[in-house]
């Protein structure tokens, strides 16, 4: 049985890394003569149809017909032209995915009526197939639909299936922004480390390799309910010289600080959504 064609509406930064993701992984069975993707100019599909080897042009209406599952991967100010486009195709058995950040399924009915829509929002880390993938649909999805939805995000990292969709905004503030977050972090500690003589890109590898590692013990861990505070806690005994470095953040009320990071983030993804689609 043929594998079900895939369209990629939009071949931007994320359309792109899911796509390289797809070829790369050989546990996936999908092949780019079941692939395609459609961009604005003539020449950037030249680009992509070159890059990955797939069919690529700027119709929109032929993507659709041509495809089982449609990924939108344009950005949410550009989604309301793109959905009002794919109203007048017919839409019947076709899956669309949707990486929109913040634009809700309530959103895409006002345009879409009843058309099968998921949710999936990733993050750059799957550019190199280390990505977390969070999906959500608010009706069960057939078995098969589930299988591919998941082999597709599978090959970008990791998926995790929500239960309610106010959860991605969580996931946009710990896994889209979180990324941001950690390097800001290891920002500082470059900036910190500065004083002991390293040159810029040896601060570099010594952090990136350490946050590897912290990852690495945490995804790793055999406890069968592994906690950070754990694994803080088990370097950071006490009297010693970690638990002096904590105590400092502590006494800076960190927790504090980072809920009100993620505060920011949340009430501003909101606030455009808010904007974005208030005349939909
Ligand atoms: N980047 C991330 O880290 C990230 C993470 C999670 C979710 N997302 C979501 O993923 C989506 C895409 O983000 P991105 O960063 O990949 O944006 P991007 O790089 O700007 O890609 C959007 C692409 O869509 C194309 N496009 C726009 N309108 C189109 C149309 N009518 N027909 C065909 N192609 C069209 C654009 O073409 P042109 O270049 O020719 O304008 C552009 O290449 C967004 O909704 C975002 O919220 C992104």
């Amino acid at each position: 049985m043929s594998h079900p064609n895939i369209g990629f509406l939009g071949a931007g930064h994320m359309n792109r890394a899911i796509l390289s993701a797809i070829l790369t992984d050989e546990q996936t069975n999908i092949t780019p003569d079941c692939l395609s993707a459609t961009c604005q100019t003539p020449e950037h599909a030249q680009a992509v149809g070159k890059q990955f080897n797939i069919r690529a042009h700027c119709d929109n209406a032929a993507l659709v017909h041509d495809s089982d599952v449609i990924i939108l991967g344009v950005k949410p100010q550009q989604m309301h032209d793109v959905l009002t486009q794919l109203s007048q195709y017919n839409l019947e058995d076709k899956l669309i995915i949707t990486l929109a950040a913040g634009i809700e399924l309530e959103d895409y009915r006002k345009i879409l009526g009843d058309a099968l829509i998921v949710r999936a929002m990733p993050n750059i880390a799957s550019e190199k197939q280390a990505g977390l993938t969070a999906l959500y649909s608010d009706i069960d999805l057939l078995e098969e639909d589930e299988a591919l939805i998941e082999s597709i995000f599978n090959s970008a990292g990791s998926i995790i299936w929500l239960d309610d969709e106010i959860q991605l905004d969580g996931i946009i503030a710990l896994s889209g922004s979180g990324l941001a977050f950690m390097f800001r972090f290891m920002q500082s500690m470059a900036q910190a480390g500065e004083q002991f003589g390293f040159e810029a890109d040896e601060l570099f590898d010594i952090l990136s390799v350490t946050a590897m590692g912290a990852a690495t013990l945490a995804l790793e861990s055999e406890d069968p309910s592994p906690s950070f505070k754990h694994f803080c806690d088990k370097i950071a005994v006490a009297g010693g010289t970690t638990a002096e470095g904590i105590k400092i953040m502590e006494s800076h009320d960190i927790d504090t600080l980072v809920r009100n990071t993620f505060t920011a983030t949340i009430e501003k993804n909101r606030a455009l959504k808010d904007d974005l689609t208030k005349d939909w």
